[in-house]
Parts: structure tokens; C-alpha cells; sequence
């Protein structure tokens, strides 16, 4: 498990530990090696969610002549999008980002690699895919190798977007994210609202820890409608100590729902919002 003396450090918000100094480095590596130990694993449970919203949202576009674009919001080094438009699984990026023979490799030779990579497992039904994300680093290398049409590092949580990602609004259908629950609030989705041109939907993976509701209402004053199975709960990742589950514990029942067999078992759960235009 990671924590203090293997090489990192896990800073607390809100009672849960934060991973900062992995999300900026120069390429995944350090990423997936720290999430490795606590078996972060939902841009697993989303690949199969995320590529059935975006093949739905694409037959809306071919039913009116256009191509519209996926927006990952907190897309870091572009996992979603990996797993979107590649025949790859998340065990297969951990286990290629970890394995010891690419350690040695520097970034750029990294780079190289990971171009290939994906170039030879891009699906025949690859949709573009834009990225935004606060560390520069993480979008920078995701576009770089491909996996990203474009990358985006306006933080929405403190301003507006810059005239690059107000283009790209124009051109999005579909939002997705994962893991990002805990940084972006109303704020961030009220800038993306705000901006789009055309019928966007919302597919988002969110910790049983955070309140939606902000959300949803904002969605809401945007035409859009909120779905929620909360019986239906996705495994994120193992807790990092017993302090950070008690937490979990506690903010899950202040919310209303029941740890038993989820958190209590371990492990964050998320849930899955899906947002489409049309009202409740
Ligand atoms: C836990 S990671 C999730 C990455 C990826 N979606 C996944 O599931 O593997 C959270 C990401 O949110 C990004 N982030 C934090 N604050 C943000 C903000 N205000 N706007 C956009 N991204 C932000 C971080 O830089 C980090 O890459």
C-alpha cells in the first residue's frame, strides 16, 4: 500500500488521500505503479458504459449528417480514452506500465512506444475523443501518443474556457468521466453547459463519497435528465488505511445509502449517472 516512504505523497481532502504528484508527471508510469497496490479500477467498469454511450450518441450524428466528439473531463493520461478507442483493457495498461523491462525506457522512448501501441489496436469505430485536464503533463502526453484529438488544461473550477476549448464545445455530444467526482464540482459542468452547440449527454462514474445533486441540478437548467440505478454500485479502488475507510463510511451514510458489502467491505464504490436532454 502506498503512503509515506514509498515515494509519494498521499495528501488528505475531505478525509479521502490524494494522489497530486502522480498526475503531473511526464508519462503514465508512476500513475499506474502508485494505483496498482489499490486496484483502481474504474475506467474498467466504465470502458464497456463509455462505448455504448458513444456508439449511441454517434447514430444521433449520422441520423443528422454530423460527427460529433466525447469530452473526458479529468482525462489525466487519457485511460478512457484508451480504452474507448483501442482493443486494450486497463490490466493490460497496468501491466504495461509497470512491467519492469519499460522502466528503464525514457519518456521520449516511452512515447514512441505507447504511438505504435495504440496506432496498431485503433478500432475501426474510433470516435474523436477530446481530453481536459488540469495537469498539462498527463493531457500533453495522452495527445501526444494519440489517444487524444485534442487536450485541453483549463481549470473550469476557478475560470472560464479559453478560446481553444470554447471550439471544441462545439463539436461535443458526449461528456464522460471517471475519478474526477471528488475534483470538479457544478462549476465545472456549468462551463462546459454553457458552451456546447449541440445535444450533449453526460456519462459520469462517481464516488458514493460525493454528492451528485449539484450536478444533476445544474444539468437540469441545461435540458438534461439524470438517471441513477443506485443499486447497481462499480468497485474503485481499495481504501489506502482504515482512516480514509471510516471516512468513506461516514460520508456514504450521511448521503443516505448503506456501506454494508461496499465500503465496509473495503473498497469505494462509485455510481453511474447517465444525463440525456429531456425532462424527469
Ligand atoms: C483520479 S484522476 C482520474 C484520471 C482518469 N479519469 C482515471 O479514471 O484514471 C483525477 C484527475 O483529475 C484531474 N483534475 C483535478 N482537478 C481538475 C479540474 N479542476 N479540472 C480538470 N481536471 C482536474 C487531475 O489532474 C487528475 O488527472
Amino acid at each position: 500500500m502506498a503512503g509515506p516512504g514509498s515515494g509519494g505523497t498521499e495528501d488528505m481532502a475531505g478525509g479521502k488521500s490524494r494522489f497530486d504528484d502522480i498526475y503531473s508527471r511526464p508519462d503514465p508510469r508512476p500513475y499506474f505503479r502508485r494505483l496498482a497496490p489499490l486496484e483502481y479500477e474504474i475506467p474498467h467498469h466504465a470502458q464497456p458504459v463509455f462505448r455504448q454511450a458513444a456508439a449511441e450518441r454517434a447514430a444521433l450524428d449520422d441520423a443528422r449528417g454530423h460527427r460529433s466528439a466525447v469530452l473526458d473531463v479529468c482525462c489525466s493520461y487519457g485511460i478512457n480514452a484508451a480504452l474507448l478507442n483501442h482493443d486494450v483493457t486497463l490490466a493490460e495498461m497496468y501491466e504495461r506500465y509497470t512491467s519492469p523491462d519499460r522502466q528503464a525506457l525514457s519518456t521520449a522512448e516511452l512515447r514512441a512506444s505507447d504511438t505504435a501501441f495504440y496506432a496498431a489496436r485503433r478500432r475501426p469505430d474510433a470516435v474523436p475523443v477530446f481530453g481536459l485536464d488540469v495537469s498539462a503533463p498527463a493531457a500533453r502526453y495522452a495527445q501526444d501518443v494519440g489517444l487524444l484529438d485534442a487536450a485541453f488544461t483549463d481549470d473550469l473550477e476557478q475560470g472560464s474556457p479559453g478560446p481553444g476549448l470554447s471550439r471544441a464545445l462545439a463539436e461535443v455530444g458526449l461528456i464522460t468521466l471517471t475519478g474526477g467526482g471528488t475534483y470538479i464540482t457544478a462549476r465545472t459542468l456549468t462551463a462546459l453547459l454553457d458552451g456546447v452547440r449541440r445535444p450533449v449527454w453526460v456519462s459520469a462514474f462517481v464516488l458514493r463519497t460525493v454528492s451528485y445533486r449539484p450536478i444533476a441540478r445544474t444539468l437540469a437548467a441545461h435540458g438534461l435528465n439524470t438517471t441513477v440505478d443506485t443499486s447497481r454500485t462499480y468497485p474503485q479502488r481499495l481504501f489506502t488505511d482504515e482512516r480514509e475507510q471510516r471516512y468513506a463510511i461516514a460520508a456514504v451514510r450521511a448521503l443516505g445509502a448503506d456501506p454494508a458489502g461496499c465500503e465496509e467491505a473495503g473498497r469505494f464504490h462509485s455510481l453511474l449517472y447517465e444525463s440525456r436532454p429531456g425532462t424527469p
